[in-house]
């Protein structure tokens, strides 16, 4: 069913309509064929195309930005066929009553032309309707690719075709269907995967928008994400054999499911930009995969043909006969018009050619009802940013979560008891996580756009009794916390301007910030919010567990999904995960070893055997290896030697559980009472029932049965004479009941209990 139903028919429209423009030539309704909603699309087109002129048919062919429209009239006197908002390019105020006030004013003005032909509107809603504040934002591609979820992406282009109809416009410039072969491309997240068979299947998102009214765009055609060096917009330089395996199957999965307009790539194959490239876009993509749609270049594409700033008659006569049937010209489209009315009349550029273009764009302009309800459906605005929609986005962000670590099963945490330090620059950034192409063209750090934070996302999903602090640097934190959450990685970015052809490493801050969590000894639990792979080989061992969240958009809380277990991690690579920024190109099969292979993905309940990722040492202190309760003592890290440890004359522990149904957590604080500091020490306990340690911090906790030794980790060994403490914790589970040990011992010497 598409969203169109409810439109306004175009006789009441202008009649009704406060800036009434009745065409010179339409009188009534279903006067003429091509306005006879009963009539099949071909004839309708077939009668439309036979009254039009070179002005109307080259007004069709031209698409301008929102912003370089001025007059406003100017849509209805160069009868310009498409409007685009490019990134960021918004109404004010930028909600979702003024763009669809905004998409109505301009579409009066296409519907005065004399043949009153709608306008259709396209925009990048790549990841919901990321212009428009309040929307909806989804997790960005490559979180897609991680959830293998076909079905799932599918509905998350029914919600984004929903709001996107909203705002009244038609079309979006979505999905990226590149194969993005190398990390350093600034659009990675915007690929689904490395591998056709990963992109492939997300070609359902065509089927959730076009199904629910909205023209998708399978782009950028072809070869994107293959460039030497990941340069955006640069030159994709293997075999045709290679460019068909890898980099347009997923444009032929597209094709097949009747996708309607193709975007071409800026980038060149062997040497010859594709905008030009007649053989690529009308012999393979219209003639062999039989493409029926209509292909649009990209901004400003055709000027990179010959090279020089803007464009000439005759790379606007190369990309007409390519087989660009749209340009995106945006801006100077007066001129655009005139040269290509210049060399239609020239011959330059066959009529056929003309008319070839304007059947394929009118069309799909009366197949999407623009014709018979052109004004927005406001029946649907409501849904812009609705619950059912964040839902949605919460469950996306929850399934695109990859479990990279998790030693000594620290995750998922205990949602109550004790303290939860969360740190990192992107934990209550909207944001940060929502990545590129959120609101402005390059996205932008800050509170950008109504959201959940990942951190508001930790705060909702702990219970009462469970302290949750928060600071960005980290500053702050003890060894009383029992985890330390960094959410760290990329501030946004959009094409060219991500890529990167040195470091992709962590920035100075998240290091910072990582030292500081991890100098405190509390298990720290890394949430990478980037928009690709980044180079953490030589971080990661001092790293308890490791979440790629990837660019989640505004459901913050499907993070905190996974790591408080409400959710256990089914996410998977999508990507190969370099061992060192050295190694790219990365790819699956490609013979070189990574961190992660693609496809990897932890969950919970299983053994924890994180890889163990071949990194150079790192300087960091070594963080409190966690016990594994296994009858024999585990082999982890022995901590420092101790020196034989000096008799006490008295100490006092401090035994403090939280439990819940199944399991606890306990914070113990040992006391030295005695007049001699403890240089080391050993406490020793007895269980009473079946509690079986799973994790802890700052100490090395192994248990043999019901007997249980805490050993000192380095940073946290020593007790000083006359009331000195340390503490640490542990997280248990049990059955039945859970009564405290009766007895500690202290380096042999019985404690008196507090
Ligand atoms: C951009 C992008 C393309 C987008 C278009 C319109 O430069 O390459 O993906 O759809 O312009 O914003």
């Amino acid at each position: 069913m598409t969203f169109r139903l409810a439109r306004l028919t175009l006789v009441s429209v202008l009649l009704g309509s406060a800036l009434t423009v009745v065409p010179s030539r339409v009188a009534t309704a279903a006067a003429l064929p091509y306005q006879d909603p009963s009539l099949p699309v071909a004839t309708r087109v077939n009668d439309l195309l036979s009254r039009m002129t070179l002005d109307d048919k080259a007004g069709q062919m031209t698409q301008a930005d929102r912003a370089a429209i001025n007059p406003v009239s100017d849509v209805l006197t160069y009868r310009l066929g498409s409007i685009l908002s490019g990134g960021g390019s918004a109404p004010t105020p930028n909600n979702a009553t003024s763009w669809a006030d905004m998409y109505d004013n301009f579409q009066r003005q296409a519907l005065g032309t004399p043949l009153a032909i709608p306008m259709i509107y396209g925009i990048d809603a790549v990841h919901g309707h990321n212009n428009v504040v309040g929307a909806t934002i989804f997790p960005h591609n490559i979180g897609l690719g991680a959830t293998r979820d076909a079905d799932l992406v599918q509905r998350i282009g029914q919600a984004t075709a929903e709001e996107v109809a909203g705002t009244g416009i038609d079309w979006t410039f979505a999905p990226c269907l590149c194969v993005a072969r190398d990390d350093r491309w600034g659009r990675t997240y915007e690929s689904y995967g490395e591998e056709p068979a990963l992109v492939s299947p997300m070609t359902s998102i065509i089927t959730g928008l076009q199904g629910n009214g909205i023209l998708a765009t399978a782009k950028h055609y072809v070869g994107d994400g293959g460039t030497t060096g990941g340069d955006d917009q640069g030159n994709t330089q293997i075999s045709e054999a290679e460019l068909r395996a890898i980099h347009l199957p997923p444009f032929q999965a597209a094709v097949q499911r009747g996708v309607g307009s193709v975007m071409v790539s800026y980038s060149s194959w062997n040497g010859s930009k594709l905008h030009g490239h007649r053989y690529l876009l009308t012999d393979v993509l219209k003639g062999e995969l039989g493409f029926t749609g209509f292909i649009v270049s990209d901004w400003a594409g055709i000027d990179q043909i010959e090279g020089g700033v803007g464009f000439t008659a005759s790379e606007v006569t190369t990309a007409i006969n390519a087989g660009i049937d749209m340009v995106m010209v945006p801006t100077d489209y007066r001129r655009f018009i005139t040269l290509l009315k210049q060399e239609v009349t020239a011959g330059r550029i066959p009529m056929s050619r003309i008319d070839d273009a304007n059947r394929r764009i009118l069309t799909k302009k009366f197949e999407y009802g623009l014709f018979d309800r052109p004004l927005t459906d406001r029946s649907l605005t409501g849904t812009v940013g609705n619950a059912a929609h964040r839902t949605l986005g919460r469950e996306a962000v929850r399934k695109s979560q990859v479990l990279l670590k998790n030693q000594g099963n620290v995750l998922p945490l205990a949602k109550t008891g004790g303290k939860i330090f969360v740190a990192g620059k992107s934990a209550d950034n909207i944001g940060n996580q929502s990545g590129g192409w959120t609101i402005s063209w390059q996205g932008s750090s800050g509170n950008t756009t109504p959201g959940t934070t990942i951190l508001q996302g930790i705060r909702d999903a702990v219970g009462s009794g469970t302290q949750v602090t928060y600071n960005q640097t980290g500053t702050g934190i003890d060894s009383t916390f029992r985890a330390a959450i960094a959410v760290v990685g990329e501030t946004p970015y959009a094409e060219g301007n991500g890529d990167r052809t040195g470091a992709m490493g962590l920035d100075s801050t998240d290091l910072t910030t990582l030292q500081r969590l991890q100098a405190s000894g509390v298990p720290v639990i890394v949430v990478l919010v980037s928009g690709r792979p980044m180079d953490i080989a030589a971080q990661i061992a001092n790293w308890r567990a490791l979440v790629a969240a990837w660019l989640p958009g505004t459901e913050g809380r499907g993070v905190a999904d996974v790591l408080f277990g409400d959710y256990a991690p089914t996410g998977k690579l999508p990507m190969t995960w370099m061992n060192s920024a050295s190694q790219q190109p990365i790819n699956a099969g490609d013979g070189k070893t990574p961190l992660f292979p693609q496809g990897y993905g932890l969950t919970y309940g299983g053994p924890s055997p994180s890889p163990s990722p071949s990194p150079s040492p790192s300087p960091s202190p070594s963080p409190s290896p966690s016990p594994s309760p296994s009858p024999s003592p585990s082999p982890s890290p022995s901590p420092s030697p101790s020196p034989s440890p000096s008799p006490t004359t008295g100490c006092t522990v401090a035994y403090r559980p939280n439990s819940w149904n199944t399991g606890f957590t306990a914070e113990v604080t040992i006391t030295n009472r005695s007049t001699t500091t403890i240089t080391g020490w050993t406490l020793g306990w007895t269980f009473s029932g079946n509690q079986q340690i799973s994790n802890a911090w700052n100490a090395t906790v192994t248990q043999s049965g019901q007997q249980v030794t805490a050993r000192n980790v380095d940073h946290n060994r020593t007790l000083n004479a006359n009331g000195g403490t340390a503490a640490f914790g542990f997280q248990a589970s049990y059955s039945g009941t859970n009564a405290n040990p009766a007895t500690f011992t202290l380096n042999g010497t019985t404690c008196t209990t507090a």
